[in-house]
């Protein structure tokens, strides 16, 4: 198959160890205060390694360079990663669901008549985050699907919410519940019987990734599904306002309890019944694949459904491509192809991908262009190191950032790799928990692993390249849109955390004794994004860019 054939490059050696690694969350943030926590942290490493001529730059990992539709939409692991394993601009969910709510093409294909068929008789579902963060979901978009079926016939509708907090400003759920309760009223002058049914946190209920913790989607599934939770209460905003403020310590938005909104003889308003359609109205893939196969797969065992309505179940997006998941969507997702790790298999060339479970999709599934599978097992080894479960990572800063590097050395001693790519998950991680303190401590363990694996290639004569999706751990405040200095809290007086991924570029090093001397990134490129690291990598390996793919930076 010529087309798939790599072609040798003359300048660089081909054969030497390789390295790629990606520190999840590491902006090269042009404000450099001592809310900056990778600035502001002692990095020796990482200084040492930016320090080198021309062999450190930083590329954009937001907006449109990253497929997103504006450049007021930060950048995420799923869109990086894509763009980091194919070397590919694509357009991504966010913006082809934006497009098809436009042209009306959402309200016209299989998928939308599949949930239609619940609309005379049945009540449509919709379980969506609910914020306008545009990383998993964008509010404007659940609003355009609920007004868009009530217009096409839906006579009832329940909106199931997932609290965000973690995209956007924690304590911001209640007014995007008061935003959504201006919809449910528009609904019902359009003479639809709407309302909030069911909700609780992101990180508490429905959306786990990589089966971390089947025990979330479990506890989402009882609540929007069957209208079972600890917590009911006649008001959604009432509702949350009361979780927040009841606790010790008082829980953010992203971990709020399960609560089920109930009728005045206490039974719940939104539970699905045989004939019901679900949508998941969220168009990003890693936190959405769980609770997709509870509503699809007959035979499923993760979990013990206490009941199974047939419903009518369609995902906004497809969410695994190799599992072909959901069966029915509302917008056809990115088509990704000629990725990276395809061209590696297709070539003969061995891979190691390893990060810690919270990760591990991104240096596989993402990286593969939303692929569960191997393109050739017998070249691919994937490694998933279990993450802790069930804690906030900001007390446990260092996460598996060890095992991590520990398995990455191994993989590079081995001689048995020629491409080894590992994520390290605790700069994003901890970022988004808000801790400053926790998260320098994660960009100082960080950095002291990258020094080892760096060491190691050296050792070994081989070559690296470091990068970043997106930023987060660069940033750790909200700041005052034109003097940048921190927002209070106005109550407390109080810094207000940032636990959300920021706009910064992120860096990207290269070096390693086997890279000859005169390799340098060429002037120029100043647009260039995370999509022209990836024929970087693959000139560091000795081949030349395929066609198709964003230029080389070198
Ligand atoms: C999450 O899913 O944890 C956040 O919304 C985005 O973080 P990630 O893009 O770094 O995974
Ligand atoms: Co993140």
């Amino acid at each position: 198959e010529a087309e798939w054939a790599l072609k040798p490059t003359n300048v660089i050696p081909r054969g030497k160890p390789f390295l790629v690694c990606v520190l999840d969350g590491w902006g090269e943030n042009k404000i450099k205060d001592e809310y900056n926590a990778v600035s502001s942290t002692p990095t020796p490493c990482y200084d040492a390694l930016s320090a080198v001529q021309g062999r450190f730059r930083t590329v954009k990992a937001h907006g449109p360079a990253v497929g997103l539709p504006t450049w007021d939409d930060m950048g995420n692991s799923e869109v990086g990663h894509n763009a980091l394993g194919s070397g590919q601009l694509i357009d991504q969910g966010a913006r082809l669901v934006d497009r098809a709510i436009e042209t009306e093409a959402m309200f016209e294909g299989d998928g939308f008549k599949h949930i239609a068929q619940a609309f005379d008789a049945n009540t449509l579902h919709v379980i969506t985050l609910l914020s306008d963060g545009g990383v998993h979901s964008r509010l404007n978009q659940s609003q355009a699907l609920v007004l868009g079926a009530a217009k096409r016939g839906a006579k009832k509708i329940r909106l199931h919410v997932l609290l965000d907090g973690r995209d956007v400003p924690d304590g911001t759920s209640i007014n995007f519940l008061e935003e959504a309760n201006k919809t449910m009223e528009e609904l019902k002058a359009m003479g639809c019987d709407a309302c909030i049914a069911s909700g609780g946190g992101r990180m508490h209920i429905t959306m786990d990734r990589y089966e971390a913790e089947w025990e979330m989607v479990k506890r989402g599934y009882e609540t929007h599904i069957l209208g079972k939770a600890p917590n009911t209460f006649t008001d959604a905003v009432e509702g949350v306002k009361t979780l927040r403020s009841q606790q010790d310590p008082k829980p953010d938005d992203q971990y709020v309890p399960a609560f089920v909104i109930v009728d005045g003889e206490g039974a719940p308003v939104g539970k699905v019944v045989d004939g019901d359609a679900v949508v998941l109205a969220n168009f990003r893939a890693d936190r959405m694949c769980e609770m997709s196969k509870a509503l699809e797969y007959e035979d499923f065992s993760s979990f013990e459904r206490e009941e199974w309505p047939k419903m009518h179940f369609a995902g906004l997006m497809q969410y695994d491509g190799d599992l072909g998941l959901p069966k029915k969507t509302l917008v056809d997702a990115p088509s990704i192809q000629r990725t990276c790790s395809e061209f590696l298999a297709k070539n003969g060339l061995r891979t190691f991908a390893c990060s810690e479970t919270q990760k591990f999709g991104h240096v596989t599934f993402f990286w593969n262009g939303n692929r569960s599978g191997y393109f050739d097992e017998k070249l691919e080894t994937y490694v998933e190191i279990p993450s802790d479960v069930g804690i906030t990572f900001d007390v446990a800063p260092n996460m598996k950032a060890e095992e991590i590097c520990a398995a990455g050395v191994e993989a590079l001693k081995s001689g048995k790799f020629d491409h080894v790519r590992i994520n390290f998950a605790n700069p994003d991680m901890v970022g988004h928990t808000g801790n400053l303190k926790a998260t320098k401590q994660a960009v100082a363990l960080c950095d002291a692993k990258v020094q080892e694996l760096v060491d190691t290639v050296n050792e070994l004569g081989g070559i690296y390249l470091i990068t970043a999706d997106h930023g987060n751990a660069d940033d750790m405040v909200q700041r005052n849109k034109k003097t940048k200095e921190p927002a209070k809290n106005p109550e407390t007086g109080e810094n207000l955390a940032l636990t959300s991924h920021t706009l910064a570029p992120v860096p990207v090093l290269i070096g390693g004794s086997g890279l000859p001397e005169g390799i340098k990134f060429k002037e120029g490129l100043e647009d260039a994004g995370l999509a022209n690291v990836t024929g970087t990598i693959m000139n560091l390996m000795g081949y030349e860019t395929p066609e198709g793919w964003e230029e080389s930076l070198i």
